[in-house]
C-alpha cells in the first residue's frame, strides 16, 4: 500500500504485439483501478530484457526490476492473448522469474483476449499458476472474444465487455490486500452455533 493507504495495481501484458488488444484492454482495467483510487503500472514486457528463463540464472537481465514491481503490488492483473488454447510464452517466461516471494497473498485478476469465441482456457491455466504461488484469484474473470471486432485501436468497442473490464479494475482495488481478510472476517466464524448445528 502507498503511505496514503491507496493500493498499487499492476498489469502484466502477455502480448508483445505493437497493436496488442490485450494491452488496450489492460489499459482500461488500470484506468478503472485508478478511478477507484489505486496507483497503477503497466508492465509492458517489450520494455524488459528477460531471456528465456534459466533456473540457474534467476536474476538475468531485467528480472530484478520485474520482481520488485510485482512484489510491491497489492493486486496484479495477468493479461494474455489466447495462443493455441493457453496463455502466451512471454507471460509464462515473466511468471517463471516470479515466485511466492512476489505473489503469495496478492490479489490476482485474470483477463484473456482471443480471436475466436468463448475464451476461457488461458485463464484456467493462469488460475492454476496463480494458486500454485498462493495468490488469491478474483472470481470475476474477463474473457474477450472476437478481439478484432470487439477491441479497436482506441479502446473496447463492445459496451458489455467494456463494463466487465472496468468492473475487474474496480474489484482489483476493492480486494487488494485480501490476504488480511481472514482476520477481519474472524467475527462471524466465532459467532455461537445454532442448536441444530
Ligand atoms: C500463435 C497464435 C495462436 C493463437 N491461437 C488462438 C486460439 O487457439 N484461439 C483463439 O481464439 N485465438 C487464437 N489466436 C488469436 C489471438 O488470441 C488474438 O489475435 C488476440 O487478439 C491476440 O492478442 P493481442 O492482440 O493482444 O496480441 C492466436 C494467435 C496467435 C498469434
Amino acid at each position: 500500500m502507498q503511505s496514503d493507504g491507496s493500493p498499487t495495481v499492476v498489469a502484466i501484458c502477455g502480448s508483445l504485439r505493437d497493436a496488442s488488444k490485450t494491452r488496450i484492454a489492460l489499459r482500461e482495467v488500470l484506468d478503472a483501478a485508478s478511478d477507484a483510487g489505486a496507483e497503477t503500472e503497466l508492465i509492458d514486457l517489450r520494455e524488459y530484457d528477460l531471456p528465456v528463463f534459466d533456473a540457474d540464472d534467476r536474476d538475468a537481465g531485467d528480472a530484478p526490476d520485474l520482481k520488485r514491481t510485482v512484489e510491491r503490488a497489492d493486486a496484479v492483473v495477468f493479461g494474455t492473448p489466447n495462443y493455441h488454447g493457453s496463455f502466451s510464452a512471454p507471460l509464462k517466461n515473466a511468471l517463471d522469474y516470479c515466485g511466492r516471494d512476489e505473489l503469495a497473498g496478492s490479489t490476482v485478476g485474470l483477463l484473456e483476449v482471443a480471436g475466436g469465441d468463448y475464451p476461457k482456457s488461458a485463464m484456467m491455466h493462469l488460475r492454476t499458476v496463480a494458486r500454485t504461488l498462493n495468490a488469491w484469484t478474483l472470481p470475476l474473470e474477463v474473457g474477450i472474444p472476437a478481439a478484432y471486432d470487439t477491441v479497436g485501436d482506441d479502446g473496447i468497442e463492445d459496451p458489455d465487455i467494456e463494463s466487465r473490464v472496468r468492473e475487474l479494475g474496480a474489484q482489483l482495488v476493492d480486494y487488494a490486500g485480501v490476504d488480511a481478510y481472514p482476520e477481519v472476517a474472524g467475527t462471524p466464524a466465532e459467532a455461537p452455533l445454532a442448536d441444530d448445528d
